[in-house]
C-alpha cells in the first residue's frame, strides 16, 4: 500500500505543486485546508494535472484540535508536510497576535496529534527569513539565524525550535533517532512562477506583495506599474539579490524529503535544509528576464526602499545537493514564462 502524506495548506500556492509531485511520485495523499487564503482553483488544478478525482480533501482549521485529531483516526498518516500558515510579513507586524495564535497553534496541533497516533514524520516550510541580513553569503544551513524582524518570521524561527524540541523530547527519545516523531524544515529562499500546464500557480488575494505576481498582475494589466523597491543598494545595479527558486523544483525538494525521512534515511531526527538555487538575482535582472523571455515592456520605476528589506540573500545548497540528491534545475527564464503563461490563463487569454 501507498504510504500517504497529509499535506496542511494543500491548496495554497506551494501545497498545490507539492501534492501534484507527491501523487506523480506515488503518494497517497490527503489535503487539509481552511480555505482562507485560497479558493478552490489550485485544488481542481491538482485534480486535472494528476487525473485524479478521488483526492481526499478535508476543509477543516489546523487550530480546531479536535479536527486534526480526526483525520488521523480516518487516515493512517505517515508523514505530513504542514504549509498551513499565514505568511505575509507586513500584515504580520499589524496583527501579531492573529499571526502567532494561527501559525504556532496550527502547528502544535499538528505536532500532538502525530504523536498521539503513534508518531509521524513531519516536514515544516520554514523560510530564509530566519537569516535576515546574514554578514556572509551564500548562506548555509549553519549560518546563525538573526533575531526575526517581524511576527512572521518569528512564527517561522518558533517553528522550527518546536519541532527540534518535540522530535528530541527526552519523555520519547530513545537517542538512535528512534523517537515517534522526526522533522525535517526545509528553509525556502524566494519561491516563484507556477506549473508548466499553467493549471496551478500562485493567487494573491488583494494586491501582491511579492515581486513576481506584482511583475505579471502589472503585464496583464491589472496595475498600472512596478515599483522597484530601491535602487541604491551596494549591489551591481543597485537593486536587492534574492535566490529565486521556481515551485516545481521547490514542490519535488518536499517529495525527497519527505521520502527521506519514510524510508529512515534521516541522519537525525530533526535535519535542515536550504531550498534555493544558489544563484543570486538582482530584482532589476528578473524584471529585464521577464521582459526578454515573454517579448513585452514592463511598465517600471524605481521608487524607495522597502522598510525591512535585506540587500542580498542567496543560498548555499550543497547540503541539500549532497544529501537529499536534489538540486534545482529550471531556469529563471522557464520559471518566468511558466508565471506569465499562468497570469495569462486566470485573465481567460
Ligand atoms: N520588490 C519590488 N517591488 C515589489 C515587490 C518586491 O521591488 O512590488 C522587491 C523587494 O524589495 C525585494 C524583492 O523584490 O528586494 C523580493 O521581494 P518579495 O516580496 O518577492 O520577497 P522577499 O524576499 O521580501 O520575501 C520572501 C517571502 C517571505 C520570506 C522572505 C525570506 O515572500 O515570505 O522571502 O527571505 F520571509
Amino acid at each position: 500500500m501507498a504510504k500517504r502524506v497529509l499535506v496542511s495548506g494543500g491548496a495554497g500556492y506551494i501545497g498545490s505543486h507539492v501534492t501534484v509531485e507527491l501523487i506523480n511520485a506515488g503518494y497517497d495523499v490527503v489535503v487539509a485546508d481552511n480555505m482562507s487564503n485560497c479558493d478552490m482553483t489550485c485544488f481542481e488544478g491538482v485534480k486535472k494535472i494528476t487525473g485524479r478525482e478521488d483526492i481526499p480533501f478535508c476543509q477543516i482549521d489546523c487550530c480546531d484540535y479536535a479536527s486534526v485529531d480526526r483525520l488521523f483516526s480516518d487516515y493512517k498518516i505517515d508523514a505530513v508536510i504542514h504549509f498551513a500558515a499565514f505568511k505575509a510579513v507586513g500584515e504580520s507586524v499589524a496583527e501579531p497576535i492573529m499571526y502567532y495564535r494561527n501559525n504556532l497553534v496550527s502547528f502544535l496541533n499538528i505536532l500532538e496529534a502525530a504523536k498521539t497516533h503513534g508518531g509521524c514524520n513531519v516536514l515544516f516550510s520554514s523560510s530564509a527569513t530566519v537569516y535576515g541580513e546574514a554578514e556572509n553569503l551564500p548562506v548555509t544551513e549553519q549560518t546563525p539565524r538573526l533575531p526575526a524582524t517581524s511576527p512572521y518570521g518569528n512564527t517561522k524561527q518558533m517553528c522550527e525550535d518546536i519541532l527540534r524540541d518535540v522530535v528530541f523530547a527526552t519523555k520519547d527519545y530513545d537517542g538512535a533517532a528512534q523517537g515517534p516523531v522526526k522533522g525535517i524544515a526545509l528553509r525556502y529562499f524566494n519561491p516563484i512562477g507556477a506549473h508548466p500546464s499553467a493549471l496551478i500557480g500562485e493567487l494573491p488575494r488583494g494586491v501582491p506583495n511579492n515581486l513576481v505576481p506584482f511583475i505579471t498582475q502589472t503585464a496583464i494589466g491589472k496595475r498600472e506599474c512596478l515599483s522597484i523597491f530601491g535602487n541604491d543598494y551596494p549591489t551591481e545595479d543597485g537593486t536587492c539579490l534574492r535566490d529565486y527558486i521556481d515551485i516545481v523544483d521547490l514542490a519535488k525538494a518536499h517529495v525527497v524529503a519527505v521520502s527521506r525521512m519514510m524510508d529512515g534515511k534521516m541522519k537525525e531526527g530533526y535535519e535542515i535544509f536550504n531550498i534555493g538555487t544558489g544563484r543570486p538575482v538582482s530584482v532589476a535582472e528578473l524584471v529585464n528576464a521577464f521582459e526578454k523571455v515573454n517579448n513585452l515592456k514592463l511598465n517600471y520605476k524605481f521608487a524607495p526602499r522597502r522598510p525591512g528589506d535585506v540587500v542580498a540573500i542567496w543560498a548555499d545548497t550543497r547540503l541539500a545537493n549532497e544529501e537529499l540528491g536534489w538540486k534545482a534545475e529550471r531556469s529563471v527564464e522557464e520559471t518566468l514564462a511558466a508565471a506569465w503563461a499562468w497570469e495569462k490563463r486566470l485573465a481567460g487569454k
